[in-house]
């Protein structure tokens, strides 16, 4: 009997995997947890994850058998406070890592992300092994995380699954202190003031995945048989990818009076250290990968429902 205990869960990510997660595996068997349990359904607890005895605590008292780690500092906040988004990032990784050493778990997700590149990655079909000089502390924590990921495995047969998340696009959570927030937030200012002012320039790349496609990717790679995981850092997954001036032509048959400026602030030079775009030929290959929205068909999920 599989029980599946989701950290994070009323994040961006948290909010609609927890959701996918019980309708698969029963509402009951699915324990949501995050720093305040407000805004989650039963099963759910408050829990910070930092907090490595009350983690220890739940899955054991509740024999959880997988763990979906969602607990993470993004791109932009982690800048501000690069040693607080460090020990998070991290030491929530080590615990749920441990547990799984211990053999409490019997499979762990663990997210990682486009940020886990840099300037000197290809940017254009970013091969799955490229160059990694991540410039973010949120992406050194990714690189590092998906070694230590890698490491476990190899070292004590820990079965951790990782996807390379694009700027992931949904309209139930907001995300918070991304890169790609912008991506999001423009929906917002389209339908409430019809302009927007981005943060990235109008001709910033980047790759970008609908939130359903996303879902659809973890719960793929979670449940392939074993023996078709080949790569235990992290797999390149690739959705869409477009710039901010591709996105408000989109967006425009919907809003045609849509007005964009532009005023790139420091988050630009994140983005232009991120590939444009992934190869993600090995996830396809591997556990069978095949993204469903393309730009236009993402735009119209976006506009219906904001
Ligand atoms: N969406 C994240 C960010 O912008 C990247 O993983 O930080």
């Amino acid at each position: 009997m599989e029980k599946a205990l989701v950290l994070g869960a009323a994040g961006q990510i948290g909010t609609e995997l927890v959701a996918a997660l019980r309708a698969r595996m029963g509402q009951e068997n699915v324990i949501a947890t995050d720093l305040r349990a407000e805004a989650l359904e039963e099963p759910c607890f408050a829990l910070n994850a930092m907090d490595e005895a009350a983690l220890r605590d739940l899955v054991q008292t509740h024999e959880i058998t997988q763990v979906y780690h969602l607990v993470a500092m993004l791109s932009a906040t982690g800048e501000k406070m690069p040693e607080k988004a460090w020990e998070l990032n991290m030491m929530t990784l080590f615990h749920v890592l441990n547990l799984a050493k211990e053999g409490h778990l019997k499979r762990v997700f663990w997210p990682s992300s486009i940020a886990a590149f840099g300037p000197n990655t290809p940017a254009v079909d970013t091969p799955q092994y490229s160059p990694m000089d991540p410039t973010t502390v949120y992406g050194i924590s990714k690189l590092a995380g998906e070694l230590w990921c890698q490491y476990y495995h190899d070292k004590y047969g820990v079965d951790v699954r990782s996807i390379r998340y694009p700027g992931l696009i949904s309209w139930k959570t907001l995300p918070g202190g991304g890169t790609t927030d912008y991506a999001i937030d423009i929906f917002h200012a389209a339908r409430r003031e019809g302009a927007y002012t981005s943060f990235l320039a109008a001709n910033t790349r980047l790759p970008m995945m609908h939130m359903e496609d996303a879902i659809r990717a973890t719960l793929s790679l979670m449940e392939a048989p074993v023996d078709q995981i080949k790569i235990r850092s992290s797999y390149n997954v690739s959705g869409v990818d477009f710039t901010p001036a591709e996105l408000a032509e989109s967006m425009r048959r919907h809003y045609p009076d849509l007005a964009m400026t532009y005023a790139p602030d420091f988050r630009q030079a994140i983005a232009s250290s991120w590939p444009q775009r992934m190869d993600d030929g090995k996830a396809r290959e591997d556990w069978g990968w095949q993204p469903s929205y393309t730009l236009d068909r993402m735009v119209d999920d976006m506009v219906a429902h904001i």
